[in-house]
């Protein structure tokens, strides 16, 4: 396949736009330099075709619901690697060597506390904080206390960021959930891994000894791994574009947690386990059937639907399966929202409106309920997706700052604004020359004084 020629419908000002080789999916049109001999630009609202970067770290096949972390599947990952050992795979690129693996645990392990002044900035929030707002405050702060690190054109400084940010993820993470529940805080333990250490930092109090459930550390594993990175989703988008600004990779992870929060990305599972636990039973199910495919009702079956997999996520099976096991080996039963997740995703597999849009369980689907068998409370589900995506976040900012490709993000427009008009001195203003503000005519604003709580 040669390079693509643009020309307009007369072909004249042709212009040579170069094609990019993939080694997997998509090639890919370079038109970075099309202003240069044309004078348009392309308009792709969503980036739904447009690649905003090349990059090496995952690779997703929407229509085969192909999932590889630097080119290992997603389920061969979960069940013969742990979280730490992807975390490394996905950024340096290759699978760690035995001594390699263990000073990347050594490290991992012995930066997972915090300075301890740190603490002070959870009693700052209400008790009714969410989570990630807490954690968006306290991972933003960081590079407060930690100047030492913050110089993203030291390759070394970069390195130190990125461990600090991993191990320190799970810490401020559990001390968000503590805090909104009332208990002291818990110190992290050197002897435990990854997960039991998370584990243990959420659940055990100082009243008993706590013992990780083996069984509990493995789904978390598996969770982490899952969530860990998927290419170019809006947080990780969002992470590129705050570092091309070079920016310190704690401000870059403290953009990716606003942006995953968004209901509509990693806050769906929060949604899915509140959609479930509204709707109430089974017998709820076809009218929430019918409430999705209504234009005209906001209601949107939370957990389906990808902007990338036109085909079952394969994490979104992991998790389905992870779960299962869960059940059974945890002998919880037939948990109601598991029996109303199955029957939902069959109801809706099997209706037209779905199956000719593609929209199939995505990974939000299932690990909310997983979450919520493990004892998470359901607004810590996201907060969860953030310290596992954390990673994956940090692969990327590091390929981008060390992509010779890579500049400041500014994309162009398609401008459909007023055309060059003159000022209208404020008497002279009305209705009638097109200048009436457009600023709706809403409620009045709420009186902070009305703002109360714990
Ligand atoms: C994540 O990008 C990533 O990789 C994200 C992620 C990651 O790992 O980082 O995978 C994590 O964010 C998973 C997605 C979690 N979100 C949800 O589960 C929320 C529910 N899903 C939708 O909001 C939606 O499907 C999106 C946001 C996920 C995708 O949106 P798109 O690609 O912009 O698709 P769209 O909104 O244009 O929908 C296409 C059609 C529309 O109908 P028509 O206009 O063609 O008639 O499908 C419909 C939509 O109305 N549709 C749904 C639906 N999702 C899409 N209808 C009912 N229920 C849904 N959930």
């Amino acid at each position: 396949m040669s390079d693509y020629t643009l020309s307009d419908e007369t072909g004249a000002g042709a212009t040579r736009l170069p094609l990019m080789k993939a080694t997997l999916g998509h090639d890919a049109i370079d038109v970075r330099h099309l202003l240069d001999g044309s004078h348009v630009t392309t308009y792709d609202p969503g980036f739904s075709s447009t690649a905003s970067c090349s990059s090496a770290i995952t690779y997703v096949d929407g229509e085969k619901g192909v999932l590889l972390y630097r080119g290992y599947a997603i389920d061969e990952l979960v069940e013969k690697s742990s979280f730490v050992e992807v975390a490394y795979l996905l950024l340096f690129g290759e699978l760690p060597l035995p001594k390699e693996l263990a000073k990347f645990e050594y490290d991992i392990i012995h930066h997972t506390m915090l300075h301890e002044q740190i603490t002070s900035f959870y009693h700052g929030f209400r008790r009714d904080a969410h989570p990630m707002a807490v954690m968006l405050g306290v991972v933003g702060a960081l590079s407060a206390f930690y100047p030492d690190s913050i110089n993203v054109y030291d390759p070394m400084q970069r390195l130190v960021s990125i461990d600090r940010l991993v191990a320190k993820l799970p810490t401020i993470t559990a001390m968000a959930y503590k805090y909104t529940v009332g208990q002291p805080f818990v110190y992290p333990r050197n002897d435990l891994d990854y997960c039991s250490n998370f584990l243990h930092m959420m659940f055990s109090v100082p009243a008993e000894a706590y013992v990780p459930n083996p069984i509990f550390t493995k789904a978390m594993n598996a969770l982490l791994i899952v969530q860990a990175d998927h290419e170019q989703n809006a947080s990780t988008s969002t992470v590129r574009t705050v570092g091309s600004s070079r920016a310190n990779p704690f401000a870059c992870v403290a953009a990716g947690i606003s942006s995953l929060w968004g209901p509509i990305h990693g806050g769906a599972n929060e949604a899915v386990v509140a959609m479930l636990q509204e709707l109430g039973s089974v017998a709820a199910l076809p009218d929430a059937i019918r409430r999705a495919k209504d234009k005209n009702d906001p209601f949107r079956l939370m957990g389906f639907g990808h902007r990338v997999y036109k085909s079952y996520d394969p994490r979104a099976t992991v998790m389905k399966r992870i779960y299962g096991e869960l059940l059974d080996e945890l002998d919880l039963g037939d948990d109601p929202l598991f029996e109303m997740a199955k029957e939902l995703e069959k109801l809706a597999l099997e209706d037209d409106y779905f199956v000719s849009r593609k929209l199939y369980p995505n990974v939000d689907f299932y690990s909310g309920l997983i979450m919520k068998a493990l004892g998470f409370p359901i607004n810590m589900f996201t907060s969860i997706f953030a310290l596992s995506r954390t990673t994956g976040w940090l692969a990327h900012w590091k390929e981008m700052i060390e992509d010779p490709d890579q500049r400041i993000t500014r994309p162009r427009q398609l401008y459909v604004g007023p055309t060059l008009r003159s000022y209208v001195n404020l008497d002279a203003r009305s209705t009638t020359n097109g200048t009436a503000s457009k600023m709706p005519s809403g409620p009045a604003m709420p009186s902070e004084a009305s703002i109360v709580g714990g």
